[in-house]
């Protein structure tokens, strides 16, 4: 039987697995914020006040290192329900629940979260004052219009002028990855390549932490993506441009590119694509 492209199931499921839920539990409990994070939080989201909402906060490693830093109105939602778990108990053996609310949801379905969708009238301004999807979650998305959606529901639950900030792998970023990508381009050209997979950039391959599946984009891509969904791009910068980071967060996670963005102040979104909801 010929392979099927990887959907959000596969993602999902793949995250639900016990290896790869113990694999981000024990970030959560041990590693927390990576340097670089600590920076760049701190940087783009100065107001500690705010409500903050967090995509695909798995276990709780930046939901509970947000809470660290002095955040007290944290949202942070996941689809993998096993994860959600984990970050759940985390935050009552801290003792900080009460700040914290987590949500199942699906990043491309936010407005099909009435929990969240309930919060937005009574905020002020509407809306989120910031929005997270740390550690290359967006890029977990399999197919771009999909991630569009999800960055385009990111905007609709964030106030006129709120941050976004995200990280992506980059498919340029070394000599190696672009000789690599000229490689796979050929199989794409040829029709040769994982069958499973969505569209060029994507990656699905098994380590001793589980199955992953990951897009790996260049610039250009993001930065049209951060355009067509309501969001203007403010900065980008490599993690190795930002600090050097412990052996420890070199051997959970690969070199990224940071993003920062900040959701336009009109309310509509420049994608003529955009489907009506
Ligand atoms: C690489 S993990 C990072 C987890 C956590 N933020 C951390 O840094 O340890 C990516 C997370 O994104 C979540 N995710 C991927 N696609 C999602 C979607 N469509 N909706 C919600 N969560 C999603 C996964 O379940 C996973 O928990």
């Amino acid at each position: 039987m010929p392979a099927k492209p990887i959907t959000g199931s596969t993602v999902r499921a793949d995250f639900n697995d016990p290896i790869a839920v113990v694999h981000y539990a024990r970030a959560a409990h041990f590693l927390g914020l990576w340097q670089s994070e600590r920076l760049l939080i701190e940087r783009f989201f100065p107001d500690h006040s705010v409500a903050l909402l967090e995509a695909g906060c798995g276990a709780g490693r930046v939901t509970l290192g947000l809470w660290d830093m002095g955040f007290r109105r944290i949202t942070a939602f996941d689809f993998a329900e096993e994860l959600l778990e984990q970050a759940r108990q985390l935050a009552r053996e801290r003792g900080v629940e009460k700040d914290i609310a987590f949500h199942q949801a699906d990043a491309t379905q936010l407005s099909q979260c009435h929990v969240i969708r309930d919060m937005l009238p009574g905020m002020k301004p509407a809306g989120f004052g910031g929005a997270l999807f740390m550690f290359n979650g967006l890029m977990q998305i399999p197919g771009r219009e999909n991630r569009r959606a999800a960055l385009r529901q990111l905007h609709d639950v964030c106030a006129p002028g709120a941050p976004l900030l995200f990280t992506t792998h980059d498919r340029n970023h070394s000599p190696m990855e672009r000789a690599m990508w000229r490689l796979e381009a050929v199989r794409w050209e040829r029709g040769e390549q994982d069958a499973r997979l969505v569209e060029f950039g994507d990656r699905y391959f098994e380590d001793e932490n589980g199955r992953t599946f990951m897009h790996l984009p260049d610039r250009e891509e993001i930065l049209a993506d951060l355009a067509a969904t309501g969001w203007t791009h403010e900065y980008d910068a490599l993690r190795r441009e930002i600090t050097r980071e412990s052996q420890a967060v070199q051997n959970f996670s690969d070199e990224c590119r940071f993003w920062a963005a900040r959701r336009d102040a009109d309310s509509s979104v420049r994608d003529p694509g955009r489907k009506p909801r």
